[in-house]
């Protein structure tokens, strides 16, 4: 099975950052440290409001990581205009309300295609790795693909808040999702609400390529260290792809 991919989210190392206003703690010092401890990516999510990453972060991040960045952004001609003036490897597009508490859902690809499909396109030419954050739906993944996105990732967060018979329904979703976006071409990624508790059942789905987790690791890092918490996050995706 192919070597899955670890993309870490350092959004809220810079909510804790905000809440104080000042510098620290510096989430390009924490994607650095994450760079070293086996994540193969950084994704960071540039808001509307700026709640958490700022515009000065996406240039020092651009600027100093070795490894790929993924952009996180909202469709908008803002956004667009940022990712374009900053090439980052990918650019993952997700809904962005901005009275939610995080990204809640997928974007639709299908209601919303007339207006993603210029953005994507701008994207794409630009030579951006584009993915389209979605929920684990057939008709959503045949959309991303009428978009011209090589990407998609599975929103994972019903199945990270569900539990027992529900969470089963749910991760089949995700590994039918998984399993028919790579059929039609797709890259197939996938996030949100991951833990340790959590993570084997989607790591262990062949047809995905990468996951991106954030929250978690920055809570465990208070206890366990950020390097440390990464590398457990790692062992675990690789204990369950062998
Ligand atoms: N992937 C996407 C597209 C997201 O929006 C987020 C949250 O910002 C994540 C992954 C990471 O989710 P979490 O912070 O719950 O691990």
């Amino acid at each position: 099975m192919s070597r899955l991919r670890l993309g870490v989210n350092i959004d809220h190392v810079a909510t804790v950052r905000n809440a104080r206003g000042g510098a620290f703690p510096d989430p390009v010092r924490a994607a650095l440290l994450a760079e070293q401890s086996g994540a193969d990516g950084i994704t960071a999510h540039l808001r509307e409001d700026r709640r958490h990453i700022r515009d000065e972060d996406i240039v020092a991040l651009k600027r100093d990581l070795k490894i790929p960045l993924n952009l996180e952004m909202a469709a908008t001609d803002e956004m667009l205009a940022i990712a374009l003036r900053h090439k980052p490897h990918a650019a993952c597009i997700v809904p962005e309300k901005r009275e939610e508490r995080t990204t809640e859902g997928g974007i639709d690809c299908i209601g919303q295609h007339n207006r993603l499909r210029p953005i994507v396109a701008a994207l794409v030419e630009a030579g951006i790795r584009v993915s389209m954050f979605i929920e684990p739906d057939r008709k959503q993944l045949d959309a991303a693909r009428a978009l011209g996105a090589p990407v998609v990732e599975l929103h994972t967060g019903a199945y990270a808040n569900a539990s027992g018979e529900a969470q089963a329904k749910l991760l089949k979703h995700i590994h039918n999702a998984a399993e028919f976006g790579a059929d039609l071409g797709l890259e197939v990624h996938a996030g949100h609400g991951l833990t340790y508790d959590n993570v084997k059942p989607i790591a262990a789905m062949p047809h995905i390529r990468e996951l991106n987790i954030g929250h978690f690791l920055v809570g465990e890092a208070i206890f366990a260290g950020l390097a440390e918490s990464i590398q457990k996050m790692r062992t675990l995706m690789d204990e369950a792809r062998q």
